[in-house]
């Protein structure tokens, strides 16, 4: 079945992109012969005079290039070709002697966007979801289909570097705005008014591509000025390499290969297909796109083999920071929402702060003055459990601390209807301990959320044994619709991510028992590839929290998890992070961050500092986090190496570009982590004595992953 099917409108071909069975187009191998067999009909036949590309889906435009193609890539000239061929394909596009318009509905990414800028005329509907973007670089790479050539000369070297550098979407008025497409209209009206286009084109009463970005003093001086492109290309460097803390080439190999764009259209072509095929065989390229494999397979993963009841109305009991966030994230998606506190000014709170994370969405405009009115309608507050005889799921924020759980268990259970599963929000309780309370313990579980929750992507569900599968399958599909990452742990303290971070986060503190200075740390860690370090971490978090979770980990799993002196100290000494202004960190007073409080210092047993590698605080610090991380695949803790590395990534932002810990550990090996981690015990101290399965697969000299191949 093709892809591609083709009608006729008086001259003008409309051309419907419609790949068979799949939700959005992708440009594979076979859709790309398609589109030169029809250039060739586009070409020869005289009685088309112009034509309309448009898809057949009614969401996506075209969601980019098979990125499955991509692993058959062995070497650098490999990508450089597969570039070349987009060249080709997309130049004999922008010349062929019948003009295409393209009618952009849904999502435009990628090659989409690439083929579209290669088109003479471009209309995007207003549809909400109607968005263009080149996500190129969140894999590692950047648009090589022209992408990096096109773009700044259709939108000038600022819109394009902004775009191709970030790899976000524009929707369809931003676009119109920076001259990205000709035209906005409604999508009931798209196909008429592109055919209409294509008739002016092949008339030539319309100038094909004509150049429709503003102009303006900057734009002279900053975009079509040489002088002004190189401090703008200097900046952009500049930015990129301290943002990046180089550790994302293709960030600045995109610069370059826009930079190329200036000098002649052949030698910037020639560029980007080099630097393309440069970047395609980097290790962040490699683990990024697995990153990328890793979460497709994760969202479309069916859990329990059952499919789960939708949630249509959610109960949230305990109106605080999580509760709260919860409830604005839920209402977001559609659902309906009671949130339950002690008092109605805890209520009143509670629905306010759902107002004001609204608010912000409403700011930014990612949705209209019409679905902040109806988001915010689906939030309705109780003190008594009004509302809750007709929820599906209860989810509970409410204080951390057994007995308060327990009896709002009790509670909720005797007003929610049978079916009702209840879920608990805690980051450090089991499970089953709260499931004690339970009348029916197999549709209690945990959905452990992370803060800020409209800000983390990662969700963990957490079944006990007794949990029903359709009751984590219904956690999962929840989760989902709410856009979350959801990964399924089991049962144990920490769960997942808490359990790998505790390691990591006294390491840190450990290495301010040797000696080491808070801003070395963190640096050392940022420039490792987190996005922020351990110390920031700890102010973020809090560190009471941090220190009663902690606490809880130490008892689990004893000494290995033993607090540092210099942690205790502080914590001791009432210090709480930045909620309380005092922390590693001097906040002012609107709470920003400024540099190492160095009055801390004095608070620790050893008050002098010294230098430290860097290399060396990398290690142990990520190092002790990887070796749990084994731990709790060995465990049945997480139930894949996969699931540890997304967890670790997206619950902790362990660096994207080394893949996550296990993908981390294959690339370095798994016998070196191991001979790392003796050493390192040999020197410090016994907790980094490597887990029983690294031992086991060095010396069996096995990987998490397969070496080649699909990863996952
Ligand atoms: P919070 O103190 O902001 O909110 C707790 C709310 O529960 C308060 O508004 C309190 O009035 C209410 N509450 C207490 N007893 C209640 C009862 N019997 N009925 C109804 N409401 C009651 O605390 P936060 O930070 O929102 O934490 C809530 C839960 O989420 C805890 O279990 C915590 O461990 C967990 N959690 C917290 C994270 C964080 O970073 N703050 C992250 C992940 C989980």
């Amino acid at each position: 079945m093709s892809a591609l099917t083709v009608t006729m409108d008086d001259g003008i071909a409309v051309i419907v992109f419609d790949a068979p069975g799949e939700s959005v187009n992708i440009i594979s191998r076979a859709v790309k012969n398609e589109f030169i067999a029809l250039f060739q009909q586009l070409e020869s036949d005289a009685s088309i005079r112009a034509a309309v590309l448009m898809s057949g889906k009614p969401d996506s435009f075209v969601a980019g290039a098979d990125i499955e193609e991509f692993l058959e890539w062995k070497t650098a000239a490999q990508a450089e070709s597969a570039s070349r061929e987009g060249h080709a394909l997309l130049d004999r596009l922008e010349t062929l002697r019948t003009p295409v318009v393209a009618a952009i509905n849904g999502a435009c990414l990628g090659g989409g966007l690439e083929t579209s800028l290669a088109c003479a005329w471009r209309i995007a509907t207003d549809h909400a979801k109607t968005v263009l973007g080149v996500p190129e670089v969140q894999i590692g790479l950047f648009p090589g289909a022209g992408g990096t050539q096109r773009l700044p000369r259709t939108v000038g070297l600022r819109v394009a570097l902004d775009m191709i550098l970030t790899g976000k979407n524009v929707r369809a008025r931003k676009a119109l705005q920076t001259g990205l497409v000709h035209e906005v209209v409604h999508p009931a009206i798209l196909r008429e008014v592109a055919v209409q286009r294509a008739r002016e084109l092949a008339a030539g009463t319309r100038k094909r591509n004509a150049r429709s970005r503003p102009g303006g003093m900057r734009t002279v001086l900053l975009d079509d000025n040489p002088v002004g492109r190189s401090v703008v290309l200097r900046k952009a460097r500049e930015q990129a390499l301290k943002k990046t803390r180089g550790n994302y080439p293709a960030v600045l190999a995109a610069i370059d290969a826009v930079s190329a764009s200036f000098h002649g259209r052949d030698h910037g072509f020639r560029e980007e297909a080099r630097l393309f095929g440069e970047m395609a065989m980097t290790p962040q390229c490699r683990e990024l796109i697995f990153l990328f494999f890793a979460t497709t397979a994760l969202k479309k993963e069916a859990i329990g083999g059952v499919a789960p009841a939708p949630v249509e109305r959610l109960g949230i009991l305990g109106a605080g920071f999580m509760g709260s966030g919860i409830a604005a994230v839920a209402a977001q998606a559609g659902t309906m929402v009671r949130l339950k506190d002690a008092d109605l000014v805890r209520v009143g709170k509670g629905l306010a702060a759902v107002r004001d994370l609204l608010q912000e969405r409403l700011t930014r405009r990612h949705i209209t003055r019409q679905e902040f009115a109806d988001q915010r309608l689906l939030v309705g507050g109780t003190v008594d459990y009004a509302g809750f005889g007709g929820v599906d799921l209860v989810i509970e924020a409410v204080f951390e601390d057994l007995a308060v759980k327990h009896a709002v268990v009790r509670e909720v259970e005797a007003v929610v209807p049978e079916w009702a599963v209840v879920a608990s929000n805690t980051s450090t309780i089991p499970i089953a301990r709260i499931a004690e309370a339970s009348r029916r313990p197999e549709r209690v579980l945990g959905m452990h959320f992370f803060s800020p929750v409209h800000r983390m992507p990662l969700l963990e569900v957490i079944p006990t044994p007794v949990t029903r599968p359709e009751v984590t399958a219904g956690a999962v599909a929840f989760g989902r619709s709410l856009g979350k990452t959801v990964i399924v742990v089991n049962d144990a303290p920490g769960f997942y991510v808490n359990r790998i971070l505790a390691p990591y986060l006294n390491e840190a503190g450990a290495l301010l028992d040797a000696g080491a200075a808070i801003d070395a740390v963190d640096d050392a860690m940022e420039r490792f590839g987190f996005p922020v370090g351990p110390f920031t971490l700890l102010d973020e978090v809090g560190l009471d929290i941090a220190a009663r979770s902690g606490a809880i980990l130490h008892e689990a799993f004893g000494e290995r998890m033993a607090p540092s002196q210099a942690m205790r100290a502080i914590v001791g000494a009432g210090r709480s992070g930045r909620k309380g202004k005092s922390g590693f960190y001097l906040y002012d007073e609107n709470g920003k961050k400024g540099a190492v409080d160095s009055s801390v210092y004095a608070l620790l047993p050893n008050a002098t500092r010294s230098p430290f590698p860097v290399e060396e605080i990398q290690q142990r610090c990520a190092l002790a986090l990887a070796n749990e991380a084994a731990r709790t695949l060995e465990e049945g803790i997480v139930r894949s190496s996969r699931d540890g590395d997304i967890g670790a990534v997206f619950g902790i932002g362990f660096p994207p570009f080394r893949g996550g810990p296990f993908r981390w550990m294959d690339a370095m090996g798994v016998a070196k982590v191991v001979e790392a981690l003796e050493e390192l015990s040999a020197r410090y101290a016994p907790r980094f004595t490597p887990s029983d399965l690294l031992v086991s697969m060095a010396r069996r000299e096995e990987r998490f992953y397969p070496a080649e191949g699909k990863p996952v």
